[in-house]
């Protein structure tokens, strides 16, 4: 059984929000030409963006879905960016009645974005004030209460909403069908983040080899943001112990040391690979017996966790509950005991 140690958690799921918004900042790329990877993504994206620049209209509504760190917000900035509009950012949890949401859209400018983070957490009846907002461009106002109630239809400046969230399964599908656009994100290649490492080891000034770079980006869990903060950690390390350098060396000990394993692994998907096959002997276990068993939420295990471990073919879904592959087992030195 593996120590779980929470302070040492450095890969998932989320680390201190301030610490990340600062790193997040200073790295993000501003354009589509900066943004590097998820070539069909940005095809698609820059002709939807072409095309409402050539019409002179407010671009259709877009929706950003996948895992964290992997760009959503980034390229929310940059789809305002590209189409030379203002930005106003705010997210699901932070609109908390109808009200605030009807003053957000009523301030904005025509061909505004309105940037609405973790738009699964947005209340229900915030929800419906959206919706005509977003089909018909109008807010729909009561005034007064009960008989002599008014209902009131003000037209809205032309704007375009871009969401975000981790989670859509939890967005209501009348939501969802009010966006135009809806893209997936997908994991990075593996070259595309070294792409993004030296990008930013060039920003922040780090002396790296190539390999070096690469050992990182091998462990980085496919993901620009995990990329980007191992960097900084395997620089601490380096100009600590070494002379500065990123080398393939200081970054194997200094990635080792962390308990990032070669698979860019944490404690915590160790735990839930070994939990299946030793505690389950990797008979199929649903979602809510594991969050127990580790003491997670179960959204952050499938959102964040798991789909890591489904990409590099560790885990598997089945219809009766998760299962560790073979190659998992063998990742660990653990063998899968025969299924009866
Ligand atoms: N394609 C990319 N090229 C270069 N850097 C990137 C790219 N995508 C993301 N990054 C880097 O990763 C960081 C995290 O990205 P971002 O904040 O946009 O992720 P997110 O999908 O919004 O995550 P969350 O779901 O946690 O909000 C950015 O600050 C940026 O430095
Ligand atoms: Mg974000």
């Amino acid at each position: 059984m593996i120590e779980r140690q929470d302070k040492d958690r450095l890969v998932a799921p989320a680390p201190l929000k301030e610490e990340q918004e600062q790193s997040d900042t200073s790295l993000r790329p501003q354009s589509l030409d900066e943004f590097v990877g998820q070539q069909d993504l940005k095809e698609n994206l820059s002709i939807l963006l072409e095309a409402a620049k050539k019409r002179n209209e407010a671009s259709d509504h877009i929706l950003f879905h996948g895992p964290p760190g992997l760009g959503k917000t980034t390229l929310a900035h940059i789809v305002a960016h590209e189409l030379g509009a203002g930005i106003r950012v705010t997210s699901g949890p932070a609109i908390e009645r109808a009200g605030d949401l009807g003053a957000i859209l009523t301030s904005l400018q025509d061909g505004d974005v309105l940037f609405v983070d973790e738009i699964h957490r947005l209340p229900r009846m915030v929800e419906e004030i959206l919706y005509p907002a977003m089909e018909d461009g109008a807010l729909d106002i009561v005034i007064g209460k009960g008989p002599a109630a008014k209902s009131l239809r003000l037209d809205l400046p032309k704007f375009t909403i871009i969401g975000a969230t981790t989670r859509t399964g939890l967005l209501s599908s009348p939501l969802r069908d009010r966006f135009g656009a809806t893209f997936r994100m997908p994991f990075y290649e593996e070259e595309d983040i070294v792409q993004i490492l030296k990008r930013a080891s060039d920003i922040l000034d780090v002396s790296a080899t190539e390999e070096g770079l690469q050992e990182i980006a091998k462990r980085s869990r496919r993901t620009p943001r995990i990329a980007n903060r191992l960097l900084r950690r395997v620089r601490d390390y380096a100009e600590v112990r070494e002379d500065g350098a990123v080398t393939k060396d200081t970054a194997n000990d200094a990635l080792q040391k962390m308990d990032i394993d070669a698979f860019g692994l944490d404690t915590m998907d160790r735990e839930l690979l070994v939990n299946l096959i030793e505690k389950h002997g990797n008979r199929p276990v649903g979602i809510s017996t594991l969050a127990a068993m580790l003491s997670e939420d179960e959204g952050t295990l499938s959102d964040v966790v798991e789909p890591y471990l489904l990409t590099i073919g560790f885990l598997k879904r089945t219809p009766r509950g998760r299962v560790a592959t073979d190659r998992a087992a063998k990742h660990l030195g653990l063998s899968i005991p025969a299924t009866t």
